[in-house]
């Protein structure tokens, strides 16, 4: 793994993700937003509660909360990308939620109220960052006494992604993602390393769900300008110009052996809920 100092990490993320804001969840392929329903429905945000969402992106979660919380309650969302943010921001003004507030800043050093929010939540970004576990730390003491934190994290691939590591292999640039999410050994690897993630960081009664989500494409196209409207951006970014074409069309002669009979090419991933309370 390349050590990186936090602080170009950080950066090199908070590009990325403002590089794919304005495509970022919007290109037709339902796969964020289901996963924030799951886990919204799981925190079970009350009507009038305070919620924070970290790493809000487009605020599948972050609006969904404030669904749940209605008028009465209150909904904050944070995020590293400046763009992200100014875009989500846009939408809940045009949504004409005024109880939604967006703010730019690092979920490793959130500057926010201690004991106020009874549900944070943080749906597929704790991989982003360089200590997850003092993340989470940080965030156990912005809950109320007996609130719940709730994140979202891969429980497993369709294993015919892995007929693409090869290809992206020689240009993988660790720097994005400090641990790796795949890794069977690492903190995302199993059920039981994310729940202690959560023990680490003080909370308690740490527990797991899991569902399978299908992820559909129209077509192979499809499928490559989804890969380039969120974090798997990198991956093309790393291969150098030169080459990216080479790779690009490699990759799509294997999707298009995906295709079901309809044409479509439909993948199917397991997603992992970790749920924790502060004592
Ligand atoms: C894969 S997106 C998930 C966005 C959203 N939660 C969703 O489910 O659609 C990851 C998000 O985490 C944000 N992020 C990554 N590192 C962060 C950090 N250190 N602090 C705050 N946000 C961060 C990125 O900018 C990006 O918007």
């Amino acid at each position: 793994m390349v050590e990186v100092p936090d602080e170009v990490h950080t950066a090199r993320v908070a590009d990325l993700f403002d590089l794919v804001a304005d495509s970022y969840d919007n290109l037709g392929v339902p796969f964020f937003g289901p996963i924030a329903e799951r886990l919204v429905d799981a925190v079970e945000p009350q009507p009038g509660a305070r919620a924070l969402d970290i790493g809000c992106g487009r605020g599948a979660v972050l609006f969904r909360l404030a669904e749940a919380v209605g008028s009465s309650g209150e909904v904050t969302g944070i995020d590293l990308a400046p763009r992200m943010v100014a875009v989500t921001a846009h939408e809940a003004r045009a949504r004409g939620l005024t109880n939604v507030h967006l703010q730019v800043m690092d979920a490793m050093r959130p500057s926010l109220p201690c004991g106020h929010y009874d549900v944070v939540t943080a749906s597929f970004m704790l991989f982003f960052l360089p200590d997850p576990a003092a993340a989470l730390t940080a965030w156990r003491s912005l809950l109320v006494p007996h609130g719940t934190v709730g994140v979202s994290t891969f429980g497993g691939w369709d294993p015919r992604w892995e007929e693409l590591d090869d290809l992206f292999a020689p240009y993988r640039d660790a720097r994005f993602f400090p641990v790796d999410p795949r890794d069977p050994d690492g903190p995302f690897g199993t059920d039981a390393a994310v729940e202690s993630l959560m023990r680490t960081a003080g909370l308690v009664h740490e527990r797991t769900t899991a569902f399978d989500l299908d992820l559909a494409f129209d077509d192979p196209g499809q499928w490559y300008s989804w890969t380039r409207s969120h974090g798997q951006r990198m991956l093309w970014d790393s291969i150098p110009e030169a080459e990216r074409d080479q790779v690009r069309d490699a990759a799509l002669e294997r999707v298009e052996g995906w295709r079901e009979g309809s044409g479509r090419v439909v993948t199917r991933h397991k997603i992992r809920l970790t749920l924790a309370e502060r004592p």
